[in-house]
Parts: C-alpha cells; sequence; structure tokens
C-alpha cells in the first residue's frame, strides 16, 4: 500500500513522536507501531512525499518496546473499526487484546478505570506493552490516563476516529477522567508514542460529532492562524460532505498548530494555555447544566462567541471580526446563542473551581484579531456575567 498521507511531529525532545495523517492508514498501524518500537527509519515514513514533514528522515529514540498489545475501544468504534485495527496488529506480529467501554463520556470515571484496570491485571499487562486507546476523545482521555498510571505507566499510542480526537484531544499528552466537580479534574501530563489519524473513519462519523471537531478546528484558526480560518471559509461545505481530501488537509493544518503549541509548553505552564479560547465558559456549561446534553465542541462554541463579545466590549477587537467567528461556528451548524436563559450565578461559582484558575483570577483567552489571541485575567464578575447572559435573547 502506498502511504499517500503526511506526518507531523510533536518536538518534546526524547519523547518526540509522530502524528502519522492519511486515508486508509488502520491497517498500518501495526506496521507503525513496530516501526516506532524498532526506532528504524521505516518504510511508512520513507514512503512519505510531503517535504515538509520534519520527521520525514529522521529518527526517533525508541519509546516503546516489544510486546502485546491491548485495544482499548468503545462498543461503537469496534464493531466499526476493532477487527480491522487488530488485525493490522496481529500482522505486524503482535498478540493482541481488546478491552471496551460503554461509549460517552459517562466512561470517563474511576469506576470504568478500575474495570480496565482488572482487565489489564488479567492480561498480566507489563510495563512493555502496549495500549492502543482506538475512538474518539473519551476513549483517548481514559485509555491514556490508564496507562499513565497503570503500573505507573505503560507505553500506550493514539489511534483516533471522531474529528475531535483527531485535530486536538489525542495529541499533547493530556490524559484524564472526569470528577463530579469539573470535567477533567483528575488525571496525567502522558505522551502517547504515536498518533495515527485515518481520514477515512470521518466516513462514519454522525454530523453532531463531526461539528464537535469543528469547534476546536475554529479556535486553532483564531487563535494563530488567519490563512487557515479564510480556508474553512472557503471550504465550509465541501468540510461539511465530508470530502476525504479537504478532511486530510484539515486535520494536517489543525495537527500543526496544536503539536507547535504543545512543543514550545507541553505542560501548559503559559502559552499552551490558548487552546482554552472557548473553554472556560465551555467547559463551566457542561458541568453546571448537564441536562441541556451540551456536546463538548457545542458548549465550546457558545463559549468562544462569548469571549468574542467581551473582546468588543474591551475594544480588543471590531465587532465585524467576532461577528465573522460566529458566522463560520454557525455554518458548522455549532450554536453561538443559548435557547434558554443561563444561571449567571451557578456559572461563575463553578468557574472558579476550573483549573484555569490562577490566583484566584479566572484567566480568559480573548482574541485581538483573527489569527491572535492573549491571556487576560482581569475581567470583573460583572463582565463574565453580561457575556454570559449575552448569550440568551
Ligand atoms: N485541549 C487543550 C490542550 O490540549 O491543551
Amino acid at each position: 500500500m502506498n502511504f499517500d498521507g503526511t506526518v507531523v511531529g510533536v518536538e518534546l525532545g526524547e519523547r518526540s513522536y509522530p502524528i502519522y495523517i492519511g486515508a486508509g492508514i488502520l491497517e498500518r498501524l501495526g506496521e507503525a507501531l513496530q516501526c516506532r518500537m524498532q526506532n528504524a527509519e521505516c518504510r511508512m515514513q520513507k514512503e512519505i512525499q510531503n517535504p515538509k514533514s520534519k520527521i520525514q528522515n529522521e529518527s526517533h529514540p525508541s519509546t516503546l518496546t516489544t510486546g502485546r498489545t491491548v485495544v482499548v475501544t468503545d462498543e461503537n468504534v469496534e464493531k466499526l473499526y476493532g477487527e480491522r485495527a487488530e488485525e493490522s496488529l496481529r500482522a505486524a506480529g503482535f498478540e493482541s487484546h481488546r478491552v471496551s467501554v460503554a461509549a460517552g463520556e459517562a466512561s470517563k470515571r474511576m469506576e470504568v478505570v478500575e474495570r480496565v484496570y482488572e482487565r489489564l491485571f488479567d492480561l498480566a499487562v507489563a510495563r512493555s506493552d502496549t495500549i492502543v486507546a482506538l475512538g474518539g476523545g473519551v476513549v483517548g482521555d481514559l485509555a491514556g490516563f490508564v496507562a499513565a498510571t497503570f503500573k505507573r505507566g505503560v507505553h500506550y499510542v493514539q489511534v483516533p476516529t471522531t474529528l475531535l480526537a483527531m485535530v486536538d484531544s489525542s495529541i499533547g499528552g493530556k490524559t484524564g477522567i472526569n470528577h463530579p466537580q469539573g470535567k477533567n479534574m483528575i488525571g496525567a501530563f502522558y505522551q502517547p508514542g504515536l498518533v495515527l489519524a485515518d481520514t477515512a473513519t470521518l466516513a462514519t462519523l454522525p454530523r453532531r460529532e463531526l461539528g464537535c471537531g469543528l469547534a476546536e478546528t475554529v479556535k486553532h484558526a483564531v487563535i494563530r492562524d488567519a490563512a487557515f480560518f479564510a480556508w474553512l471559509e472557503a471550504n465550509a461545505a465541501a468540510i461539511l460532505r465530508p470530502e476525504a481530501g479537504v478532511m486530510t488537509e484539515l486535520v494536517e493544518r489543525n495537527c500543526r498548530i496544536k503539536a507547535a503549541v504543545v512543543s514550545a509548553d507541553e505542560r501548559e505552564s503559559k502559552l499552551r494555555g490558548i487552546l482554552n479560547f472557548g473553554h472556560t465558559i465551555g467547559h463551566t456549561l457542561e458541568t453546571v447544566l448537564p441536562e441541556r446534553d451540551y456536546h463538548h465542541g457545542e458548549a465550546v462554541s457558545l463559549g468562544m462567541a462569548a469571549a468574542g463579545r467581551i473582546a468588543v466590549r474591551r475594544g480588543m477587537i471590531g465587532e465585524s471580526d467576532a461577528e465573522r467567528i460566529a458566522r463560520l461556528l454557525r455554518a458548522f451548524g455549532l450554536p453561538t446563542a443559548a435557547r434558554e436563559p443561563l444561571p449567571a450565578d451557578k456559572l461563575l461559582t463553578a468557574m472558579k473551581q476550573d483549573k484555569k484558575v490562577r490566583a484566584g483570577r479566572v484567566q480568559f483567552v480573548l482574541p485581538t484579531r483573527i489569527g491572535d489571541c492573549t491571556f487576560v485575567e482581569d475581567l470583573s464578575e460583572g463582565e463574565i456575567r453580561a457575556a454570559i447572559e449575552s448569550l440568551y435573547g
């Protein structure tokens, strides 16, 4: 098979790793893992014809060693891609096992982590074995957290099958589960050995899930890349179909932005915080209003719309730029207004519990133009309240 795709590197010294992107590359999973384990100039990398790829001709330190693989997936993804992933692993010589959890955010909790640990103990998984996270953001965060903590850390790789996971959650080593006090409150930074994103899997993705990945895509464009933003506006119809070639380019452009930010600030001491654009209000909406059933990208979309309004009120961006951001979100079927009034007091209280609080002040990322942003920590409660209330009516 010719590998018609590209590689983006996450550069983190000896923990650097490649992100393979291409349509139909799931069947190369076993080979890609084998290559990483052998620390070799592998055929897969040599076949890549993309001159932009930083890691094309570099050898990478071996972070994976021989052993077995345990594919952690969910019941929906298992039916679609479980067998194909394991066939590829077995063809490359791995003894593969599978653990499946219920699909959905509810699986990101401690009881499910414990169930996965039990299965790993039953299989006598060793630190030299590899966990393969096959699925969307929930599976990636859960399996990554299990990998980070089981026997103080076993190898793992990310095989994202949703757009959200391909463009965001599979990259950068944030792993974790939820707590009743907030989303992703229990977790660890733990980098995978590689990421393999088969963009052909996007063809089976429900439209609402596609929208969630597009919210993170708009986020990346607004905070870092005006040309990408214009490209998204011009290609919105093809993206929504979704056309394979366009999606591969979209994933690649996202990965370049995310990889550059993570490479510069892995543990979010400052710069990585820009990836929280839209998330300060977004996370709070998800935590405080579970009955409204906002999907992550929908809550982030509302958060970006609110942040845009704060930036306009502060004179940081023009009304027309904020409207351009909102228009693109709506073009992707994402909400920029709430259907019912929002409980501002409850949301403000919850916001103070968030990880984005520094020295008691809620940190916001606000756009300064399309393609750039800044941190703001001196927002008054009144400004935040007004932005929340502006989302309704
Ligand atoms: N999704 C935000 C980050 O990875 O930092």
